[in-house]
């Protein structure tokens, strides 16, 4: 025998010796035996276990241990087997080891991975209507989303590109996901409109279909749909003995300012409040015969505020006044009609934008907020529009 292969078997034989020994130790070890869910296990188990509300530490070990079992020389030991690790909860997403012996010594790690594979859940309004040309995002959704685990997902919303340049039904893909990279998606519909239509005269006009909008713009471009009429008319109160609607909202709003004026001593008549198209159009075709400027002061069928059921012309008694502004009724109203939501729509000085004649007496309801930022902004509905 040289001494190569002399250095050859030792080089071997020491690996082999250890192995050997680990071999016999292990063996010899084996005593205690160890099963979950009546499957043998080594000292070590791992789970994944899906994550849920409420959910807690203490359960889960509970769990393990009710499927555990422990026998060391043949002798059954589960009974005594208790957590030896501290728990801290609340549970989240990751990792927890679980340490189970006695006393000092311990007989088997659970080794437990919480996770999210449950994919969020997009609820709330699938069909949309756009203006043509306007574009579409999602900050026009109204969604609500919900997750297992992930508190905001709103953030994590996105929509797929909306062409709105053509009038029709368009499908857009809204997806979220949450931080476990679990996704949905939801599909919706947007009927995009087609703004546009063309009067008597060949002119374009605006078509204002969002009626359900206090805030709407109606004048001489912007016309609301042929025979649209406002389902919510109430009628309300006021000084002289005539009836009078308006719109649910505006007529509440109404009621207040009311109240209000009566507290402080104001009379206030109403003149005229929610018209039909049909009456407009008689109204308007009237003014029209004895004048040729009749609008400037009279709105066509289908563009007067009145018809929206949001306007009332206002007096203390049954005349409009040019000078309202300077009776007590107008002063009060300058001060706090805004207040209730209520604003002069066709001020004086404001001619070329609103295209009508200073109108002191015709009180358009736009809305609590719309009429404070008018107020300090001294802007005409026309003018809020246009700067938007
Ligand atoms: N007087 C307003 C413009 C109307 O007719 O509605
Ligand atoms: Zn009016």
């Amino acid at each position: 025998m040289n001494n190569v292969k002399l250095n050859k078997m030792i080089l071997l034989g020491i690996p082999l010796l250890f192995l050997a020994t680990a071999v016999y130790f292990f063996l010899s070890g084996s005593n205690v035996q160890i099963e979950y869910q009546g499957q043998q296990i080594r000292d070590q188990y791992r789970e994944t276990i899906e994550y849920r509300q409420g959910l807690v530490l203490q359960e889960i070990s509970d769990q393990f241990l009710s499927q555990l079992k422990v026998t060391k020389d043949d002798q059954d030991i589960t009974a005594d087997i208790e957590l030896l690790t501290n728990m801290n909860e609340p549970v989240n997403l990751g990792t927890y080891t679980f340490d189970y012996g006695i006393d000092d010594e311990m007989y088997v790690r659970y080794v437990v991975e919480i996770v999210d594979t449950t994919a969020p859940v997009i609820d709330g309004t699938k069909s949309y209507v756009a203006q043509i040309g306007k574009p579409f995002t999602k900050e026009n959704l109204q969604l609500t989303v919900y997750d297992a685990y992930d508190m905001d997902l709103l953030s994590t919303i996105s929509l797929s590109d909306i062409d709105t340049s053509k009038a029709g039904i368009k499908k857009g893909i809204v997806k979220i996901h949450d931080q476990s990279g679990n996704e949905s998606t939801m599909e919706i519909e947007i009927e995009v409109l087609d703004k546009t239509v063309n009067n008597e005269q060949g002119e374009q006009l605006f078509l204002q279909k969002d009626t359900e909008d206090l805030t709407l713009l109606l004048n001489p471009s912007h016309v609301l749909p042929d025979g649209w009429e406002p389902d919510d008319l109430q009628m309300i109160n006021h000084d002289a003995n005539t009836a009078h609607y308006l719109r649910k909202e505006a007529a509440d709003a109404w009621e207040q300012l009311y109240a209000a004026a009566k507290q402080d001593g104001i009379a206030v008549n109403v003149v005229s409040s929610f018209r039909t198209q049909a009456y407009q159009e008689m109204l308007f075709n009237s003014y029209l015969e004895i004048d040729p400027d009749a609008a400037s002061y009279s709105a066509r069928p289908r563009s007067s505020e009145h018809e929206l059921g949001l306007a009332l012309d206002l007096s203390y008694d049954d005349q409009l006044h040019d000078d309202l502004q300077t009776s007590v009724l107008g002063q009060w109203m300058e001060k706090h009609a805004y207040q209730y939501g209520w604003i002069v729509r066709y001020p004086e000085g404001k001619e070329d934008i609103t295209q009508y004649i200073y109108e002191p007496w015709h009180y358009r309801y736009v809305g609590v907020p719309l009429a404070h930022y008018l107020h300090e902004q001294i802007l005409s509905l026309e003018e809020y529009y246009s700067n938007r």
